[in-house]
């Protein structure tokens, strides 16, 4: 089992019957969704689940996991993913994938947030390894670059996977992959949350509950 993977089973397992559970995005979440539907079909737990993206909702209902449509919920129990960066004091960077939006949403809504590492995602500060994503809106991208640049930032806008065209998100939104030489995240995450024609960044600040770390065959909970 690797180290996502055992971080994954640790948290699949602390999920307990009637709570209504968020899946994350990506190979950690991937994980966890599996351990949940082994937990469904062999103890008979009994969750309901929204998902942060189309993706994961397919993985969820094809091993059966009943998930509900994310315009049905107003709250949840606890919402379970993976991260692109954790500091010590449980900011995150997330948004690598295309689902930042919902990612966020659910976060925000949820009791608990837990984050699902092994030790590669463990930083001193936000940027340190990855730009920072922020997804705007089609129209506003130029205007928000220039703020960006206004805040001592760069940023260049992310192209799709085959480098022929630009990457779009679910939620529709082109994104910019920004660099900032030093800002603290609160900071940070203040200036960016106040740029119009922004709709979403990957700072994660003051979200995250639990920070569940795979370590050869141990699991560190912080
Ligand atoms: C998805 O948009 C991201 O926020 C992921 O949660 C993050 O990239 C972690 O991905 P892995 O679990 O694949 O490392």
């Amino acid at each position: 089992m690797n180290d996502k993977q055992l971080a994954a089973e640790y948290a699949a397992n602390l999920i307990t019957n009637g709570m209504l559970v968020g899946l994350g995005t990506g190979s950690t979440a991937n994980y966890f969704i599996e351990a949940l539907a082994r937990r469904q079909h062999e103890e008979h737990l009994r969750i309901e689940t929204v998902s942060s993206s189309p993706i994961s909702a397919v993985k969820a209902r094809a091993l059966n996991i009943p998930v509900l449509a994310i315009e049905q919920v107003a709250k949840l129990d606890v919402y379970v993913d993976g991260a692109d960066e954790v500091t010590a004091d449980k900011t995150l960077l997330k948004g690598r994938g295309a689902d930042l939006v919902r990612e966020k949403l659910l976060a925000s809504a949820s009791a608990e947030f837990w984050v699902l590492i092994d030790p590669s995602k463990q930083v001193s500060h936000i940027g340190e390894k990855s730009p920072i994503p922020i997804e705007v809106m089609p129209f506003s991208w130029q205007l928000v670059k220039h703020q960006i640049e206004v805040l001592g930032g760069h940023c260049e806008l992310r192209l799709n996977a085959n480098k022929d065209g630009l990457a779009v998100t679910s939620h529709g939104s082109l994104v910019l992959d920004a660099h900032f030489d030093s800002m603290d995240p609160d900071t940070l995450n203040g200036h960016l949350n106040s740029i119009a024609g922004v709709v979403e960044h990957g700072i994660f600040y003051r979200l995250a509950t639990k920070i569940f770390c795979g370590y050869q065959e141990v699991v560190q909970v912080n």
